[in-house]
């Protein structure tokens, strides 16, 4: 991702007889290598196995986010959702925090600072018998489930936590954390309408922050469109701006196969 074309020098002769592409097989419904598509969040751990298309071949399977959300509890949640799948030849997971290279950085709704350094894609792969695993951010593995890969295209989740997103013409910024930046006053942006805030001030008035926040972030990203995503979008009612849009949660699992394709 990002990484800048090596020049190669051209070397082929004009007479060189253009090598024919390799035609591409079609693919089966259902067909390998199957993803394990992991979301977890502050409040549920989510899964689902998906085709090398994508293409769901399981059940979504939700539990409860353990308390405490030890990394150890949250892979045994993991572990006992996958019983009931088949098998899978690969995992995705989004993470409720910053992850660089599949290491955990941040999990500020899980409660513990076990996360911190915790090499979450390397501990997944070992919990399934070393099948590969990569991790990401969650609203990073929204968005590759939503967007449309044209212009700036940016996801909200709100959920336990705000997540955020911003794709350039399907290209992934990773780990933007607008969540904790100061938004009012002494409160950040995951204060103002994370599910506390939701909780606290009702859906009337949570309507209403969201759409401040929505106000705020416009004009600094100028975003083609924004996407909501997450389990509290569904909350939102009435007239949104133009450029945003509702998008379902279960692009939060969707997008995993991306993690295949992206990096
Ligand atoms: C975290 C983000 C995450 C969001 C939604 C925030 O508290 O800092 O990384 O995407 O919650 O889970």
């Amino acid at each position: 991702m990002g990484v800048p074309m090596a020049t190669k020098k051209k070397t082929a002769s004009r007479s060189a007889p253009k090598k024919k592409a390799a035609p591409r097989k079609k693919q089966a419904p259902g067909a390998k290598p199957r993803t394990l598509a992991i979301d977890i969040g502050g409040t549920g751990v989510k899964a689902l196995v998906l085709d090398a298309k994508g293409k769901t071949l399981t059940e979504r399977v939700r539990v409860e986010t353990p308390k405490p959300a030890t990394p150890a509890a949250v892979l045994g949640a993991i572990r006992e959702i996958a019983k009931s799948f088949g098998d899978f030849e690969r995992i995705s997971c989004g993470f409720p925090g910053v992850v660089i290279g599949g290491v955990v950085h941040t999990a500020a709704n899980l409660g513990t600072e076990a996360w911190r350094g915790f090499q979450l894609a390397k501990k997944l792969s070992a919990a399934f018998g070393n099948v590969p695993a990569r991790a990401l951010n969650d609203a990073g593995v929204q968005g590759f489930g939503i967007v449309q890969g044209k212009g700036t295209e940016m996801v909200l989740t709100l959920g336990t936590g705000m997540g955020c997103a911003l794709f350039i013409d399907g290209r992934y910024v990773p780990n933007l954390e607008l969540a904790h930046h100061p938004f009012h006053k002494r409160k950040s942006y995951e204060d103002w309408i994370g599910n506390k805030a939701l909780k606290r001030v009702g859906k009337q008035e949570w309507n209403k922050r969201v759409r401040q926040v929505l106000a705020v972030v416009q004009p600094i990203f100028n975003p083609t469109v924004i996407y909501l995503g997450g389990g509290n979008a569904h909350k939102l009612h009435g007239r949104l701006p133009k450029n945003v849009k509702i998008g379902d949660n279960v692009a939060g699992l969707l997008g995993g196969i991306a993690l295949w394709r992206e990096t």
